[in-house]
């Protein structure tokens, strides 16, 4: 999603992770990230699945509209493995390199259920969802909206206000995500993705 609207300033206080728990309880650090122990309710501030491994910067190519992959429906993700972990971070470099504040993996051609979010202006509040899913929504916003995939083009949506989410981290552990206004218009537009659906469609 390429948003003209950015939220500036702190993560947003709705902003709130669930995470489930975890067989061993907590996961421990990983290169001075803190990760958190699981099964406990968390603010977002780094987000906990972030890793950092050896990145080199990777800007991937966007797919255009009308190309057809994006009409494709994208495939649950089975490996969290080191190539999931590696198209993320490639997608974060694309995503910010295009100013960007949301991106799915079909819009550079991987056909994996994965999104991620940066709303802040900052570029410092990475959020990674993998095989996302409305689980519950609530009131009506309306939105103007932009894609990367479709290069100056507006288009006014109207949008659920509050959502609730069910996905994967990139450990593979559930979690649940309750999220509102721009962020839950931006997972929305994402999720469209996911299914092959495009801000042209709400124009018809
Ligand atoms: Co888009």
């Amino acid at each position: 999603m390429d948003c003209k609207s950015i939220y500036s300033g702190s993560i947003p206080e709705h902003a709130y992770f669930f995470l489930n728990k975890s067989p061993s309880g907590g996961i421990g650090r990983h290169k001075g990230l803190k990760i958190p122990r699981l099964n406990k309710i968390m603010r977002v501030r780094i987000p906990p699945w972030v890793f950092i491994i050896n990145n080199n910067m990777s800007i991937l190519k966007i797919l255009f509209y009308p190309n057809k992959i994006l009409r494709e429906k994208s495939k649950i993700v089975k490996k969290y493995d080191n190539i999931l972990k590696k198209n993320i971070l490639n997608m974060f470099d694309t995503m910010y390199k295009n100013n960007g504040i949301g991106l799915s993996a079909i819009q550079v051609n991987i056909n994996k259920s994965i999104i991620i979010i940066d709303i802040l202006k900052e570029k410092n509040s990475k959020l990674i969802f993998i095989n996302p899913k409305i689980i519950n929504k609530k009131g009506y916003i309306k939105s103007k909206e932009s894609c990367l995939s479709i290069p100056n083009k507006n288009i006014i949506i109207k949008r659920y206000k509050y959502i609730n989410i069910k996905a994967n981290n990139i450990l593979g552990k559930k979690i649940i995500f309750k999220c509102k206004n721009l962020l839950s218009i931006c997972i929305q537009h994402e999720i469209d993705h996911i299914n092959g659906k495009l801000i042209i469609d709400y124009n018809k």
